[in-house]
């Protein structure tokens, strides 16, 4: 086996070499977010992060995303996206699955039927999530706390594995998401959300290992660990902790959902091919005060 430095691939160093010019010009990046004809599946998809996450896969031409949600028929919010992905005319599907993510057997038969319909499932968004918050950390209940746990841990374990089974028994690549926060890596001053910060850290340390274990499989894992954004979870909180949240990151707010998006794209897709077992931070730069 040659052990000789590898030539440079890539359109620059392909550009740069051809004498001939024969490479026609054309857009190379966006191809590399396209989508088109993969399957995705959601979790927490009725509304908030997970409905645009699941946006953002048809936008860039996933043939049908699945939204896996609690509530047996899906709200005004997401019938609003299922008819506007219509009107976008791409033929991919807006689909949706009434499940709890923290029924370990039950998230498994919902990719596997999937699988069985699609013939594949490429990218996973597990951003199924509560916020338990607002009581100290010496006194939070055991059921509450594994309340957190079993939603924001559990079921995003279930989820990941419910959605790498599918990628392996097709022998396709992946991406997988986990919908973390900067409360997995940072305190959130002045709130009481021991569960919810617990919870977070943990996926952190899920992605990284379950990207070692499905690296050789072509199956990607990276968390995505966004600040605050402006999304119903964080509505009851919202009156009194604006100021302050607003305050605490260089860029002076709080995110709006659709910020999220390139973020999103870009890991569900092979523009990320190279980025795997890594917690992306979306955060306005809290981290860094
Ligand atoms: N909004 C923020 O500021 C923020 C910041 C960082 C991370 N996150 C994370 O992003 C994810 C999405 O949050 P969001 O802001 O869109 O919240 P949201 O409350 O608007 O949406 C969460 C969704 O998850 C669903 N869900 C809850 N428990 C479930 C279960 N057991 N099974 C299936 N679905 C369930 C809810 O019904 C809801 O539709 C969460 O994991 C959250 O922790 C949010």
């Amino acid at each position: 086996m040659s052990t000789s430095t590898p030539a440079p691939i890539g359109v620059a160093a392909a550009l740069a070499t051809r004498a001939d010019s024969s490479i026609t010009p054309r857009e190379q990046l966006w191809d590399q977010f396209k989508l088109t004809d993969r399957v995705g599946l959601v979790t927490g998809a009725n509304r908030g992060l997970g409905l645009e996450a699941a946006l953002v896969l048809l936008e860039a031409g996933a043939r049908a995303v699945y939204c896996i949600d609690l509530p047996t028929e899906p709200g005004e919010e997401w019938k609003a996206v299922h008819d506007y992905v219509v009107r976008l005319g791409t033929g991919g599907r807006l689909e949706y699955i009434s499940q709890d993510v923290t029924d370990q057997k039950a998230m498994w038969e919902v990719a596997q039927k999937i699988g069985d319909k699609e013939g594949r499932l490429d990218v996973g968004v597990a951003a199924a999530g509560i916020a338990l918050v607002g009581k100290s950390c010496l006194e939070y209940p055991a059921d509450e706390f594994q309340k957190g746990l079993n939603v924001n841990t559990n079921g995003v374990l279930y989820t990941a594995q419910a959605v790498g089974r599918q990628m392996v028994r097709f022998g396709l690549p992946g991406s997988i998401i986990l919908l973390a926060s900067i409360a997995g890596t940072v305190s959130l001053r002045g709130l009481e959300s021991l569960p919810y910060s617990t919870s977070k850290s943990a996926l952190l340390q899920m992605g990284r290992t379950m990207a070692c274990e499905l690296g050789p499989k072509r199956i990607r894992v990276n968390t995505l660990s966004p600040g605050f954004i402006h999304t119903e979870m964080l509505q009851p909180l919202i009156d009194s902790f604006l100021p302050q949240w607003s305050s605490e990151n260089p860029l002076g707010r709080i995110a709006t959902p659709d910020e999220m998006r390139g973020v999103i794209a870009w890991l569900a897709s092979d523009a990320s091919s190279y980025c795997t077992g890594s917690d992306i931070v979306v955060d306005g730069g809290h981290h860094t005060w």
